[in-house]
């Protein structure tokens, strides 16, 4: 819940410190300014509205809570969960936290940890505040100073999101590290090729390196590989909670899922790695 991140948030506006009031529905900080608690138990934190960004939609969503429900991206999910804790942190946050079910594995491997899901979408940050006891669910843009308090965070993740490398190094402590899953370019390569999916940028992981560079370093990078085999229902999960569905039509998609065999043999390719923040003087 909200009430167990109230030390870790600030004010987007003036950065300071946040306190709940008429019993949590309304957050205020020290120059009253105000911020009404949503009934789903989350807040938004953004500065004014977040402009031409859009986040991931009610039915991207869905689809994402239904594909991560099935099991397939467990072994991912394990990896971060395992990634993070290894710090033994006792806050973590995840940026374009989607559903939460990264965060909440997270939370699950102890129990003193709490922890902040940031997402710009609302049907995703309604999703995230039922993720999991501890943790407080904000709306947030990761393209605008972050509604945290300077040197709050154990143990960031980023898991195939945008991630902006200073605002998270500024909320990170000393010694703080932050997970990164990115796709490689093999990841769902079957669909790309099938079903025309967006593929991934070639230039990814040093497009990654240098938004690093000078502000972190790497202390650990596993790959982590595996075949799934996808039904139909999954295969419209993945591809429905994906980038691609914002370039095509339900009708296109479902034909053309159609047409794939019962069952597809699917590639699962990223790589976690770990990275920790380097002190302020040595950043750029
Ligand atoms: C590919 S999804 C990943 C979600 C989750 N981490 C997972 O792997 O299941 C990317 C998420 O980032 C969010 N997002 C996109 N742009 C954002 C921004 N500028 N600030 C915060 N979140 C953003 C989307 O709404 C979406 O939930
Ligand atoms: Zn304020």
């Amino acid at each position: 819940m909200l009430s167990d991140v109230m030390d870790l948030l600030a004010c987007p506006h003036c950065t300071s410190d946040l306190e709940a009031i008429e019993d949590g529905r309304v957050l205020r900080c020290d120059r009253a300014h105000t911020f009404d608690v949503a009934r789903q138990g989350y807040v938004s934190l953004l500065a004014g509205n977040a402009g031409k960004i859009v986040g991931d939609s009610a039915e991207m969503i869905e689809a994402r809570s239904k594909f991560l429900d099935s099991g397939h991206f467990d072994r991912i999910i394990a990896a971060v969960a395992a990634a993070m804790s290894v710090h033994d942190p006792a806050t973590v946050l995840e940026v374009g936290a989607g559903t939460g079910h990264y965060l909440a594995a997270v939370l699950e491997t102890s129990e003193r940890m709490r922890g902040v899901g940031l997402d710009v979408s609302k049907p995703a940050a309604r999703t995230v505040a039922r993720a999991h006891p501890r943790l407080g669910s904000v709306v947030a843009d990761v393209w605008q100073p972050l509604p945290v308090r300077t040197g709050a965070i154990d143990a960031v993740s980023c898991v195939f999101s945008p991630r902006n490398a200073a605002e998270l190094r500024r909320i990170l402590a000393p010694d703080g590290i932050l997970v990164v899953v990115t796709p490689t370019a093999h990841h769902q390569q079957e669909l790309i090729e099938t079903l025309g999916l967006l593929s991934v940028d070639e230039d990814k992981a040093r497009r990654l390196e240098e938004s690093l560079a000078g502000r972190y370093e790497q202390t650990d990078t596993t790959r982590i590989e595996f075949t799934m085999a996808l039904d139909h229902a999954s295969i419209g999960s993945l591809v429905g909670m994906g980038p691609s569905v914002r370039h095509s039509t339900d009708a296109s998609r479902r034909t053309a899922i159609a047409a794939l065999p019962d069952t597809v043999e699917v590639t699962a390719s990223v790589t976690v790695g770990t990275y920790r923040a380097l002190a302020a003087s040595a950043a750029l």
